[in-house]
């Protein structure tokens, strides 16, 4: 009987796919591409072509090390956007090929559907689908390069309740990074910087005034940027002194207590305000440690279940693709287009 379904994530600079049964992952891998570092962001030609390179050779390995036989694959589901246009079509069109010379279905699923459910990846018990609608009805928040918003999810519903007006906060996280002369993607890189200093700058907690979901990270960006510029660091990477690095340190540690504020103070308001139970986090800036311990101690102390994804399956990867697809597949009849707006949607 056919009963694994194999996943493809391109949208970015992550080739990834994966093999999954309707409560395991058979197989996975995750190849984060290296050259763009040297250009402080991703080259959306130079990704396509990495992708293109790489899917075939990665899917022909994946599937003879899970054992699994092409026969026994029931669909291939692969991210339809948003993401990089050419990156995406390198997935789509490769799915779309694997699809029809398999003869089964194609799925197209939603990059962020996949961020909400790489949650579950490790936590419940049962099949994907149980897992999911034992956490239902949940609120998410999604902080990732591209995306930081807040979503209401019921069985097969999703809300948007929320979202930055301009930065992701995965997105300011690289940019300070980069003033710092961190290397791209600077967001961890800053966060262990973060840990060994002290929040003593004061930078602004934006939106905070106002009782909603409504975020906006570009102003706190500004402010960041003109203190490290105050704080005379520019550069300072470059000196080897002991001051200039515990500066450096303090530094990195109030711009990341600035934005875990932001958040933490919309996650309560929401929390309070929908009085719901469940609460989950999605996206690369999920592996945040600092943010990770917030939101445990606060939901902890709210009796709210946090659920967390797995740090290794907070940033982009294949098996989450899988996870929401077998989802849908469960629970097709009820499940409704997401309400996300989509950015980079192919047609197909
Ligand atoms: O979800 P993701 O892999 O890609 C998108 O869909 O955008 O998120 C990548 C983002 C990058 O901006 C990266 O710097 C950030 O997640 N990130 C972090 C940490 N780990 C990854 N930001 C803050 N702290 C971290 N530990
Ligand atoms: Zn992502």
């Amino acid at each position: 009987m056919s009963r694994y379904i194999l996943s493809i994530e391109t949208s970015c600079d992550e080739t990834a796919c994966a093999i999954l049964s309707p409560n395991a992952i058979q197989s996975e891998v995750v190849y984060s591409q290296v050259g763009h570092a040297h250009f402080g962001g991703v080259v959306p030609e130079m990704a396509a072509r990495d992708h293109q390179s790489r899917l075939p050779l990665m899917v022909k390995e994946l599937l003879e090390s899970s054992g699994v036989r092409r026969e026994e694959l029931c669909e291939i589901a692969y991210t339809h956007g948003p993401g990089l246009a050419g990156s995406l079509l390198v997935g789509h069109y490769y799915a779309l090929g694997l699809a029809s010379a398999l003869n089964i279905p194609l799925r197209g699923i939603h990059h962020l559907e996949g961020h909400i459910m790489s949650a579950f990846i490790t936590h419940g018990q049962g099949s994907w689908s149980e897992r999911f609608l034992a956490s239902c009805p949940a609120i998410v928040l999604i902080v990732s390069g591209g995306h930081t918003l807040f979503v209401e999810v019921k069985k097969g519903a999703y809300t948007l309740l929320g979202e930055t007006r301009d930065d992701a906060v995965g997105e300011i996280f690289d940019k300070i990074a980069r003033i710092m002369g961190l290397a791209y993607p600077g967001g961890a890189a800053l966060s262990k910087l973060a840990a060994m200093g002290r929040p003593i700058y004061p930078l602004p907690r934006p939106m905070t005034e106002r009782n909603d979901a409504e975020m906006s990270f570009s102003g706190l960006k500004t402010a960041a940027r003109m203190l490290y510029e105050r704080l005379n660091l520019k550069d300072s990477h470059l000196l080897n002194s002991e001051l200039h690095h515990q500066t450096r340190c303090d530094f990195a540690a109030s711009f990341e207590q600035a934005i875990i504020d932001t958040l933490m103070y919309k996650v309560r308001y929401l929390m309070k305000t929908t009085g719901i139970k469940n609460f989950v986090v999605g996206g690369g800036v999920g592996a945040n440690r600092t943010l990770r311990e917030a939101l445990l101690v606060w939901c902890e102390k709210e009796n709210i279940r946090c659920i967390l994804p797995e740090p290794a399956y907070c940033g982009d990867n294949a098996s989450m693709i899988g996870v929401a697809a077998w989802i849908r597949k469960d629970l097709q009849a009820s499940m409704v287009p997401p309400a996300f707006r989509l950015h980079a949607e192919l047609a197909w």
